[in-house]
């Protein structure tokens, strides 16, 4: 008998061959090579039990094929998670699922790394690779070609971000801009067919992936369906996965006795005796892994023996001790193993779930590596592992355990010692297998020495070359964690420059170097109490070792902490604090720390509405990090930047010249470039430009709806109605802003939407529908934020004109007093100006006109000053109003 070298491969273990000449095939235009079948080794022909047909589920399929039913028809995304505890079939739910749906839909599969190595897309790799058909072999070059070649919207865009995530891209892209491709890549393809999109074991993924899925089901726009799989641990910290109404939960319960009993019979092809059947059925609860081990080991103990073309005990198995659980069951059939099995099967545990034969070979005792194969073959027949593909590594001959609980069981029969050095040849044998790849593993490569080193850790006092292996995951897990820091991923970040400090001892300086990273890290996810601490030891052992630079940088990150927790008990003295750590930055010629500097004080200024200061600090913070070659903490300050320039005193065309040259270099960042053309547009409104406005602001509205960064893309109204405003459009401003406020309640959003009621009550005001007006007024003064002094103002002006007419002109004369003293603490000109405006109407109507006119000509000043040609015009009409009106009819009033 002939067999290929598929089939050779499969089977290698487990039969003797010799090859034969290359055949020539029907069909192929090379010669194949194969093998003549001289012996099957013994033991080698147990069934194939582990196909064993389906059992149940029957409800579960039938909801599966629902979903993708309902995802074609509507042409939008659906998602089912399956949860379940281990073992009780949420894979093999999927892969039966999907071996009927792959007849009208295309399915792509991804895996969430099981041990805490810290790489967010590693699921989102493994499905690009698959949707672009990306083999082992392509050159970089050709995998992206390949890649592009399937994307149909924008594939220049897309391919360059993906290419990242491939491993192959020169740059970081934000999140979002990752988010935002792969949902680009499964529109183009669902446009051919429906798309199923697999995440199994998000229990393990990221908090950034969970995100990118929620992301997909929220925006794609296709026929999609996503699956996830999961164990309920899921549900212990994100309690409302699954939630939306485009989202289903499927709770997968554990098979009936019935049906365990079924499952028996059909593992075995033959029905075996009642009391045995249900010996197992009952000690598996329903766990049908349970079961397949259970069969499997009874049969390897020749509890369970072939007789006529069956299974019959051979002894009396209601007798016999089944242990406890599925972990104390695997473990005992590990022990039965030989010891040059074990010999294999631990090391291959220590490499993961997947594993490859070059990696076992370097890892295993020299005397078996001669009967590898046989060794492998003999794993592969008892289905402790299964022959695999990976496009990992070109080449190698990759490998599965059955079960991820298989290899949990293989990985716990180690002593510690044994582990440590396992890992550590793990590690290098990836470096060397890698080449120059090696960046793509980084984060597998930092987990392997970082285990290796913790539990040589655990042993007892370290050696220098313990040390080393520290230092080098220290070193991986670093460069891992800044570059998650440079594309936004702050929990991934935080996982791992947390991990990689944890590695070094107390005191290293390069330990103490990472600190200000994982602090700023640490404040961006409000985990204050951690940060001060990080941050007062880098302090402390800074100034003990004389680091000026690391002691300045640790201190003004932790007084940005200090501020973000207690903005409003801070103040003047941390603006000293942090003017001290800026002499001393400056004096060291650290623009990364004059950066930060300036950073916060621009925070701080911002904070309290003094635009003039915080406009100064944020263009310096973008200059510095510009020369400290910081392109995220650069491209962070461009919307803060472009917001203090357009309300502070900086004049219109020198704040218009500026945003215009930010634009540019936030290349590759869409959210921020919408943020600043918002501003943009708003500008271009107050010089009178109505149309380039119009176009800068729905340009923004696109970009971000695309982006599907749902918050800020309903808060755009918070220009493009200050737009339709100065155009004259009340109506215009009202419809834009209606919209946000619809979409912000909607999402439960209130900060912003608090902004939102302000400025439509103002639109709602100025089109005379007075009782509205009082209504909005009335539920911004109820949401508004105490320090927010361009709402405060706001609400107090539109019910002040909305009462005034009706005679309550006492009242509505105080709550116009009350609206310029309280933007008189902001030093903007055009809120001023804006808020002067609205009360000289007020008073004049209220009888107090001549309280009225100074303000009045204060806030012409005010919009000539910012150039605010729009507002300066308004102010003289209403000046020369009055001039040819003369004092108003009080008795009318
Ligand atoms: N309904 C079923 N009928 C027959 N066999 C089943 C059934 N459900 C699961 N199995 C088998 O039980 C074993 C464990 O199932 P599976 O791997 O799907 O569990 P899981 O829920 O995905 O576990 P984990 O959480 O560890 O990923 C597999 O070998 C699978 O083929
Ligand atoms: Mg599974």
């Amino acid at each position: 008998m002939l067999i290929g070298e598929p089939t050779y491969r499969l089977v290698r273990g487990a039969v003797e061959v010799e090859p034969v000449e290359p055949l020539e095939l029907k069909g192929k235009s090379e010669r194949v090579p194969a093998y003549r079948l001289l012996s099957v080794r013994s033991g080698a022909m147990l069934p194939r039990r582990l196909d064993a047909p389906l059992v149940g589920r029957e409800a579960e399929l039938a909801l599966l094929g629902d979903a993708l039913a309902r995802a074609s028809a509507a042409g939008s995304a659906r998602m089912v998670t399956v949860v379940a505890h281990a073992g009780v079939g949420k894979t093999r739910l999927l892969a039966e699922f999907l071996r009927s749906a792959s007849r009208e839909a295309t399915v792509l599969r991804g895996h969430c790394l099981p041990y805490g190595e810290g790489i967010t897309f590693w699921p989102l790799t493994e499905i690009v690779h698959d949707a672009g058909g990306i083999g082992e072999d392509d050159t970089p070059d050709q995998a992206l070609a390949k890649l592009r070649a399937v994307v149909a919207d924008e594939p220049d865009l897309v391919t360059e971000r993906l290419a990242t995530v491939l491993g192959l891209g020169e740059r970081e892209f934000p999140v979002e801009e990752l988010f935002w491709a792969s949902r680009k890549l499964f529109e183009s393809l669902a446009r051919e067919r429906p798309l199923v999109v697999v995440f199994e074991d998000i229990h393990w993924a990221e908090p950034t992936l969970l995100a990118l899925v929620e992301h997909l089901v929220d925006n794609a726009d296709a026929p999609l369906l996503v699956l996830c799989t999961a164990r309920p641990d899921l549900l212990e910290v994100h309690g409302e996965w699954s939630e939306s109404a485009s989202a289903q939960r499927v709770e997968l319960q554990a098979l009936s006795t019935d049906q365990a009993g079924a499952l028996v019979d059909n593992l075995l092809g033959s029905e075996l005796d009642r009391g045995a059947r249900r010996r197992i059925a009952e000690a598996a609860e329903g766990n049908p892994l349970f079961v397949e081990q259970m069969v499997s080991m009874w049969i390897e103990s020749g509890l369970l023996v072939q007789r006529d073309g069956g299974w019959v005990p051979a002894a009396d198995l209601s007798a016999v001790d089944v242990p406890p659980t599925i972990q104390a069951l695997l473990a005992a059939r590990l022990d039965r193993l030989n010891r040059d099995e074990r010999g294999v099967i631990e090391p291959a545990a220590v490499v993961g779930r997947v594993f490859y034969r070059g990696a076992v070979e370097t890892m295993t005792a020299d005397e078996l590596r001669a009967e590898l194969d046989a060794l492998l073959g003999a794993l592969i027949r008892k289905e402790f592992v299964a022959p695999d593909h990976d496009t990992t590594l070109p080449g190698e001959d990759t490998y599965r355990f059955h079960h991820v609980l298989i290899r949990d069981a293989a990985y716990q029969g180690l002593l510690k010692r044994a582990r440590a050095d396992l890992h550590e040849r793990a590690a290098e044998w990836l470096a060397a297998a890698m080449g120059p790849r090696v960046v793509e593993v980084e984060e597998i490569m930092g987990y392997h020495l970082e285990r290796a080193f913790r539990y040589r850790d655990e042993l007892g006092p370290l050696d220098d070359h313990a040390h080393r292996v520290g230092v080098r995951a220290s070193t991986l897990l670093g460069a891992s964690g800044r570059r998650a820091l440079a594309r936004g991923d702050m929990p991934a970040a935080a996982n791992l420059l947390r991990r990689a400090s944890g590695l070094l001892p107390r005191t290293d300086p390069r330990r103490l170097h990472l600190l200000p990273d994982l602090g700023e890290v640490l404040l961006e996810l409000g985990e204050f109490q951690e940060a001060e601490a990080l941050l007062s030891e880098a302090i402390l052992e800074g100034a003990r070792a004389g680091d000026r630079r690391l002691e300045t940088e640790a201190t003004l990150v932790r007084l940005a902490v200090r501020f973000a927790g207690s903005p409003d008990s801070l103040g003047p003295s941390v603006v000293r604090d942090v003017e001290r750590a800026l002499a001393e930055s400056e004096k060291l010629g650290d623009h990364r720390g004059i950066a930060k500097a300036y950073r916060l004080l621009g925070t701080i200024h911002g904070t309290v509405a003094h635009y003039e200061e915080a406009e100064r600090a944020t263009l310096r913070t973008i200059e510095h990090a510009r020369l400290a070659g910081d392109q995220m903490l650069e491209v962070r300050n461009f919307p803060p930047y472009a917001i203090v320039a357009a309300y502070g005193p900086r004049p219109i065309s020198e704040a218009l010249e500026r945003c215009e040259e930010l634009l540019p270099a936030a290349q590759g960042d869409r959210r921020t470039q919408a943020v600043v053309l918002c501003v943009l547009s708003h500008l271009h409104a107050m010089q009178g430009s109505f149309d380039e406005a119009r176009r800068e602001y729905r340009r923004a509205q696109v970009m971000l709806d695309d982006l599907g960064v749902k918050v800020l893309a309903a808060s755009t109204s918070l220009d493009s109605g200050p737009v339709e405003m100065l155009a004259g459009d009340p109506a215009g401003a009202e419809r834009e802003l209606r919209r946000d406020l619809d979409r912000l309640e909607a999402m439960g959003e209130r900060f912003l939407a608090s902004s939102v009621t302000a400025y439509l009550a103002q639109a709602v005001v100025a089109q005379g529908r007075m009782d509205e007006a009082e209504a909005l007024s009335r539920k911004c003064e109820e949401v508004v934020l105490a320090d927010d002094a361009e709402a405060q103002s706001i609400w107090r002006r539109v019910r002040a004109l909305a009462i005034v007419d009706r005679g309550e002109d006492r009242q509505a004369a105080k709550l116009a007093r009350e609206a310029v003293e309280i933007i008189r603490r902001t030093d903007s000109p055009v809120l001023q100006a804006d808020a002067l405006v609205d009360a000289a109407e007020i008073l004049q109507k209220a009888g107090w006109d001549a309280e009225g006119e100074p303000l009045l000509t204060e806030a012409l000043d005010l919009y000539e000053r910012k150039g605010d040609l729009v507002g300066a015009a308004r102010a003289r009409e209403a000046l020369s109003r009055r001039a040819t009106l003369g004092t108003p009819d009080l008795a009318g009033g």
